[in-house]
């Protein structure tokens, strides 16, 4: 097939939003509108694409795929004017497709961009408008046809008389157009309407005056659906909510109620697994099967093997392999491995460690900047100290370990295979595998020191 090429535009700020980001920073369910479109234009199958950012570009420019090229719109001119800032980029691919997209259309769906890609080669279009019929247009361009029903023109709402608003066919925004096409007439578009803004939607009419044939391609209005302010936002996040629900119960994930189950676009979900109220899944997580999840649990961008349970528990940049059980109330911090088998209780915060397979940490612990070993018992209220307000330090402990309660482990420190530490030790040297450590003060017994004080008080 032909080379299919996209221009983005987003160099949109966030006025109508209320936002000091680029309006396409705006997220829905739990991600950038920018992002679920280029995700879009990936699978799609385009290749090399330019992205027109304004102000507040730096905030965007980490988002952007390597390959994109980037045009800056320094001034917001309109549509148009924001296309001509990529007329290197069209010059460079002449031959090609272009999809022209706005960055703020989410539910772009790639198989239909393939299906309007493939009738905009078959009719030999110049150019290609998306278009939707939606129950209420206003704010929308309208599709104006003639008495045979051919595309004859794109009136937006505010140069619109009566009639055309009436009209329920609207400009989705997405356009196909053969680049070299594009290119002749950007440098004819004029600002001579009511925005005083230089509008893309002209260069179709001025293609049409010029005897190029011009298309339209119906959408389905769920693939065009954008959003101009946060209550429009709020509901694109719903109906993306809801849909990714469907998905995973149509893949066999059991979720007992939706109430405040939020799983985000790029989340995957073994078959089996139970997802509880108030569990809340975002970024690039994968969840295995037969796990149970929540209730009030969060996990982001991290990977969870089958047959976990999380309870109340928040789980952030880390793995646990397979059986691991956490909860209630814990907190994994980024960069954490919690190895098959291990079971970490409540009230324990696990950052930056490794936790060795059946490791167990029932209660109120901190575990940072450790690498832990298989078996290992941690008593009650063990921290590992590893910051010194300057630097912080690794604490290592072997397999079979039992760490009793209220040990502090002052790193850098390490504790060998099979050792043991008496409770309430602070522990501020190495011990050899096998070793018992005791570094408390000793017993000292004052023989009826505690009587005579009592009965003292009871005299007054
Ligand atoms: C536009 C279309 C309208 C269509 C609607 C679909 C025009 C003239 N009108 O109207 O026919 O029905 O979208 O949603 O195109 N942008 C820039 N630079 C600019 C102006 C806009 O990058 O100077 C970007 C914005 O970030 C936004 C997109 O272009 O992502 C559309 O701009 P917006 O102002 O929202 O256009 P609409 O008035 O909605
Ligand atoms: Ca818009």
């Amino acid at each position: 097939m032909h080379t299919l090429s996209a221009i983005l535009l987003a160099a949109g700020d966030g006025t109508r939003m209320k936002s000091k980001h680029p309006k396409v920073l705006c997220q829905v369910a739990g991600k950038p509108m920018i992002a679920w479109v280029l995700d879009a234009c990936g699978a799609a199958g385009v290749g090399d694409l330019c992205v027109v950012l304004g102000a507040g570009a730096d905030e965007v420019r980490p988002l952007l795929p390597e390959r994109a090229a980037v045009a800056m719109q320094t001034e917001r001119r309109g549509t148009g004017h924001a296309v001509m800032q990529c007329i290197p980029f069209l010059e460079a691919h002449r031959a090609d497709t272009i999809l022209l997209v706005y960055g703020d259309v989410p539910f772009l769906d790639p198989a239909m961009l393939r299906e309007a890609h493939a009738a905009h080669l078959s009719s030999g279009a110049a150019a290609t408008v998306l278009t939707a019929t939606l129950p209420d247009p206003t704010g929308y361009g309208r599709i104006v046809r003639d008495a045979a029903g051919e595309f004859a023109a794109i009136v937006e709402e505010l140069d619109a008389d009566e009639a055309t608003r009436a009209i329920g066919e609207i400009n989705s925004g997405i356009y196909l157009f053969a680049a070299d096409a594009l290119l002749e007439v950007l440098p004819s578009l004029t600002p001579q309407n009511q925005k005083g803004e230089y509008y893309i939607t002209d260069a179709i009419g001025l293609l049409r005056a010029a005897g190029r044939p011009v298309r339209t391609f119906r959408a389905p209005v769920e693939t065009t659906l954008g959003a101009n302010d946060r209550a429009g936002l709020l509901r694109l996040s719903d109906i993306a909510y809801d849909r990714i629900r469907r998905r995973h119960l149509a893949n066999g994930v059991e979720i007992v109620s939706s109430d405040g189950v939020l799983i985000g676009p790029d989340v995957t979900i073994g078959r089996d697994t139970r997802i509880l109220p108030g569990t809340i899944l975002r970024g690039h997580t994968r969840i295995g099967e037969d796990c149970v999840l929540g209730p009030n649990s969060l996990i982001e961008d991290s990977e969870i093997g089958d047959g976990c349970t999380v309870n109340a528990t928040q789980i952030y940049q880390s793995v646990l392999e397979a059986g691991v059980k956490i909860g209630p109330f814990s907190h994994v911090r980024p960069n954490s491995r919690l190895c098959a088998g291990a079971k970490i209780g409540d009230f324990v915060e696990i950052k930056n460690s490794t936790v060795g397979e059946k490791t167990a940490v029932a209660h109120l612990t901190y575990v940072g900047d450790s690498d832990v070993g298989a078996r290992v018992n941690f008593g009650c209220g063990v921290v590992t100290v590893n910051y010194d307000g300057v630097k912080k330090y690794r604490t290592t402990i072997g397999d079979d370990v039992f760490i009793g309660c209220n040990t502090n482990l002052i790193a850098p420190v390490s504790l060998g295979d099979g050792a043991y530490t008496a409770a309430g030790s602070t522990i501020t040297r190495d011990v050899p595998a096998g070793a018992l450590a005791i570094e408390r003060g000793e017993l000292r017994l004052k023989a009826g020191w505690a009587a005579r004080k009592l009965a003292a008080r009871r005299k007054k």
